[in-house]
């Protein structure tokens, strides 16, 4: 379950970490943005939310990267409430808190995870239920993620993300996400791409195991991958430690960099191989976990 609301704590979210499983390029509009087609999924690592009725709108973070956010005002869980208000006409304010647990700027989502999460979690806290069609709106107003981070379930996004199509039954993989330390600009790595366009490859077979899945990524790939090595050569070192660890099927870029993840058959060859990983590269962001299949 994402949501949760014990009965001594507050009103939570989570915002997890998306993982595009593979993302092709497959076109540009007239207004710049690309086309795409990506296997998305999420893992069960995340940032958590909070929400308490307040008479303003008020965005508190903590956690290990809490520093890396924009300033609240910009933040676009600020504007993720705002907007909300503006399509249901609600008045009263909330006080977020985002315990910030993912890398920003990182190709995982954080910031429209986020976004997604305030909105679910205000959908609660005021109870309100705008049109699904306006939130559609809302939501990938606020960033061409945010529609897949709401609905948090494993699918084919086409469109700039606004199409989202179920995935097949995906098996239960071990999965290690390592960040670099460095945070990449989305546009900065769809404006360095270069070359032609891919064709897009979904898949309607359930693949019926990890190694099978891993194999009919390897027919895919991330097409932003060499820009953003490009703009970041330390992205190919990731990619390559994450290759060499014990009982890796599969080792990729995630988004728009720099986040790396690898699959495995299981989650203890997943903590072992992260055991190692972060054992050779102290300062990297390493965590594991598995990929969830729904939210
Ligand atoms: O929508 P979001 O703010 O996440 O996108 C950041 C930037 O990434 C956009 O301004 C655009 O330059 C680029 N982008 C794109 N095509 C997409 C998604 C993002 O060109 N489908």
């Amino acid at each position: 379950m994402a949501a949760d609301r014990p009965s001594t704590g507050p009103l939570a979210e989570r915002a997890r970490a998306k993982v595009n499983l593979y993302l092709h390029v497959t076109g540009r509009r007239a207004d710049g943005y690309h086309e795409l087609d990506s296997l998305v999924v999420f893992a069960d690592v995340a940032d958590r939310l909070t929400f308490a009725l307040a008479d303003d709108i008020s965005v508190h973070a903590s956690g290990p990267f809490a520093a890396m956010l924009p300033p609240a005002g910009d933040n676009l869980v600020r504007r993720a409430a705002d907007g909300l208000r503006a399509i249901t006409g609600e008045t009263r304010g909330a006080a977020i808190g985002i315990d910030k647990q993912l890398p920003v700027a990182s190709g995982i989502g954080g910031g429209s995870a986020d976004a997604a999460a305030a909105l679910r979690g205000l959908m609660r806290l005021w109870q309100v239920a705008p049109a699904p069609e306006a939130l559609a709106e809302l939501a990938l107003a606020l960033g061409a993620d945010v529609p897949v981070c709401l609905g948090g379930r494993p699918v084919f996004l086409t469109g700039v993300g606004e199409t989202l199509v179920p995935a097949p039954p995906l098996p239960r993989c071990g999965l290690v996400l390592a960040n670099p330390g460095v945070a990449v600009s989305t546009p900065e790595v769809f404006r360095r791409r270069d070359g032609g366009y891919s064709r897009p490859m979904p898949f309607d077979a359930a693949p019926p195991d990890p190694a099978t899945l891993a194999a009919w990524l390897r027919d895919r790939r991330n097409d932003l991958a060499p820009p953003a090595q490009h703009l970041e050569p330390v992205i190919a070192e990731t990619i390559d430690a994450l290759a060499a660890l014990p009982g890796v099927l599969l080792a990729r870029m995630s988004g728009s960099g720099a986040t790396c993840f690898a699959l495995f058959a299981d989650e203890p060859t997943a903590a072992d191989a992260a055991r190692s990983l972060r054992h050779l590269h102290t300062g990297w962001w390493v965590e594991t976990g598995v990929i969830e299949s729904a939210s």
